[in-house]
């Protein structure tokens, strides 16, 4: 299997944990655009879908699913979702397209997030492979990077990206992230900093993963 059909078979055994008639919680990302497809399937049996970024709505529509504002809902039983890096205690790098903030309260509307991933998203320690993403506000980008250098980071500017929000991001480079809930409190804690790309505080519930022997899911 490559990489693509590893996101597809993840994607696809992910509608196990869809309920009848609820309204699911989809993130964004080319894992999510595999199982945006796939729910496509179940688009008789929910009640539609609460989306994470203006993408992911766009391609629920075309499925023919009805697309609810996270303000018309007050929780939803699951948010599916992707991960750019993910820890064997569930713990994500997120925010590689992005949507992270939006992915942030989408996520924490549900009772139980599944993450989708291919193999290549298993690491011992966040920040091993991927820089961590933090969505800034415009006016506050040079500053949040010299505070991101002093702990340790070296960020860089994701040019030409304008988050659906209107931000800016930072790529965090050489970030080892051993402690990952206190290291998104600490981040929580900079002005201009909107949202970091770290899923600790509400970790997945379970990980569904592509691999080259077929699919695994952890819970
Ligand atoms: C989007 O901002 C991200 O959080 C994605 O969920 C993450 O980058 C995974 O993307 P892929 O499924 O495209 O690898």
């Amino acid at each position: 299997m490559n990489q693509l059909e590893m996101k597809k078979a993840a994607a696809q055994a992910a509608l196990q944990f869809v309920k009848p008639d609820t309204i699911v919680g989809v993130g964004s990302g080319s894992t999510v655009n595999c199982f945006i497809e796939a729910l496509g399937s179940l688009r008789h049996q929910i009640k539609g879908a609460v989306a994470a970024s203006k993408a992911s709505e766009q391609l629920l529509v075309r499925q023919g699913i009805e697309v609810f504002s996270a303000n018309d809902v007050s929780g939803l039983d699951i948010y599916v979702d992707g991960a750019d890096e993910i820890n064997p205690q569930k713990m994500m790098i997120k925010g590689g397209g992005a949507a992270l903030t939006r992915e942030k309260i989408v996520a924490s509307l549900a009772k139980n997030f599944i993450c989708i991933v291919d193999e290549s998203k298993l690491v011992d320690v966040l920040g091993s492979t991927f820089p961590l993403p933090v969505e800034v506000i415009p006016m506050a980008r040079s500053q949040v990077a010299r505070k991101l250098v002093a702990l340790g980071g070296s960020p860089e500017w994701r040019e030409n990206v304008v988050t659906d929000n209107g931000n800016i991001i930072l790529d965090v480079h050489n970030f080892k992230i051993m402690n990952p809930v206190e290291m998104e409190k600490n981040l929580n804690n900079i002005a201009g900093i909107v949202t970091n790309g770290i899923f600790a505080l509400n970790s997945a519930a379970t990980v569904v993963v592509g691999t080259a022997e077929g699919t695994k899911i952890i819970r």
